[in-house]
């Protein structure tokens, strides 16, 4: 990801999470802040059509407050661009850069009503490890804290 994908980052963010979404300058932040730091705290990633070159999903990682894990701050792929293995693309890299930095765990929070997205967690070899009640707001609701061990994967 870049700063050219931005405009096109946000909309997809407010498709996929509405009143939930984060705003441009909080990826713009982050992307900065990732850049300005050795070893990066983090990383994002963007999908991109090869037939139009139009952003269809991103993802983001970041180290996690204990050192050696990381922690995946959001993912999403465009409705159009589903179950066409885009995610799933996306997850690896994830898991390709926490190899290659020897993290021991990667970690995501997840709400526990988008049972699609578990599904795919599952799928991608993370396993429920607990509940961080009262995580999310309107509604109110539990997140799933799920984990994955990349080198075992
Ligand atoms: C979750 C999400 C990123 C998955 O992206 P995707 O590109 O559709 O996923 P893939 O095509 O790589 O799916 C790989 C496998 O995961 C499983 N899977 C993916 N989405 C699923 C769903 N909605 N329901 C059940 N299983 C699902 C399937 O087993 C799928 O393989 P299959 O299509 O051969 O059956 C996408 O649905 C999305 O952006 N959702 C909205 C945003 C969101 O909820 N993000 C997560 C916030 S924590």
């Amino acid at each position: 990801m870049v700063r050219r994908d931005l405009p096109q980052v946000a909309a997809l963010e407010l498709a996929c999470f509405g009143r939930e979404a984060w705003p441009l300058q909080a990826f713009k932040d982050l992307l900065a802040a990732f850049a300005g730091s050795r070893p990066a705290r983090g990383a994002f990633w963007v999908a991109e059509d090869q037939a139009t070159g139009g952003v269809v999903g991103y993802a983001g990682v970041e180290v996690s407050a204990l050192w050696g894990e990381m922690d995946i701050i959001n993912i999403a792929v465009a409705s159009s661009h589903r179950r066409r293995g885009v995610g799933c693309l996306l997850i690896e890299r994830i898991v390709r850069l926490c190899r290659q930095r020897g993290v021991s765990l990667l970690w995501l929070r997840v709400r526990a009503s988008n049972r699609g997205a578990r599904r795919f967690y599952r799928r991608m070899g993370f396993q429920e490890r607990g509940r961080f009640a009262g995580y999310y707001l309107e509604p109110d609701e539990s997140a799933v804290i799920m984990a994955m061990e990349p080198e075992e994967r």
